[in-house]
């Protein structure tokens, strides 16, 4: 009697540890619909996206589509399942910037993955609108009237004017300023008798940055 009390206790003790009543409790999805199988466990692909100012469009191994249009964090809408590998790339860059990827490879390992960096920077303005050409005004001209002299070994006064790495060495020309320019100085005080026209397209093309154009 007092070794059949003690084995009951003994179960009891048992059942209350495991933490079951000792009936199998399958999961509820097996259960409700039998034979439909678990979903598999799946982990979302994320991370952060900085320095964006328009939106720009995510891939990630090349679909599910993520439009963002603000930093902050990001998750593609579609999971994958443990092991799957991951590629996050830029579908459509922004307007006017230009965004990277940086940790955005690589295999699901038991959790999601959110270190996903996204950074954008603005693109560098268009090159000026230019009117004058170095190629096919500026160069030309100094030809016509100024290499007789400021050309060759030893150009006069170190000015050489036979090439635009020759015209910018000489430091007559500061770009983006005429006035300040040495060349637009001599000529202007009647170096070499110059007509305004010529002046002019030589101000202008300075004006415009002096551009190797
Ligand atoms: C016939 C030779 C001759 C020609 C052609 C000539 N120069 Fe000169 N250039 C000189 C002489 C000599 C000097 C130095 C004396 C002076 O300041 O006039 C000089 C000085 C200069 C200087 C100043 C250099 C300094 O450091 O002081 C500049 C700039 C210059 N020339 C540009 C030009 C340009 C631009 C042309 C073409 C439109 C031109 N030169 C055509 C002979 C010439």
């Amino acid at each position: 009697m007092r070794h059949r009390f003690l084995n009951a206790l003994a179960l009891l003790i048992i059942a209350a540890v495991s933490g079951c009543d000792g009936i199998y409790n399958p999961p509820l999805a097996d259960s409700q619909n039998p034979g439909t199988p678990i979903p598999p466990v799946t982990y979302t692909v994320g991370g952060t996206v900085s320095g964006l100012t328009g939106t720009v469009a995510l891939l990630n191994n090349g679909g599910d589509g993520l439009s963002v249009s603000a930093d902050g964090g990001f998750t593609f809408a579609t999971p994958l399942a443990d092991g799957a590998g991951y590629a996050v790339t830029v579908g459509t860059q922004p307007a006017g910037q230009t965004c990277e990827v940086a940790s955005g490879t690589g295999t699901i390992a038991g959790a999601d993955v959110t270190d996903v960096a996204v950074t954008c920077t603005d693109d560098p303005p268009p090159p000026p609108v230019t009117t004058v050409s170095y190629a096919s005004d500026v160069q030309p001209y100094f030809n016509a009237e100024c290499t007789a002299c400021h050309s060759g070994a030893n150009p006069t006064k170190n000015v050489d004017l036979a090439s635009y790495a020759g015209v910018m060495g000489s430091s007559v020309v500061v770009p983006g300023n005429a006035d300040a320019s040495l060349l637009v100085q001599m000529l202007e005080d009647g170096h070499r008798n110059q007509i305004q026209a010529d002046i002019d397209m030589i101000r202008t093309w300075i004006t415009e940055g002096a551009q190797d154009n």
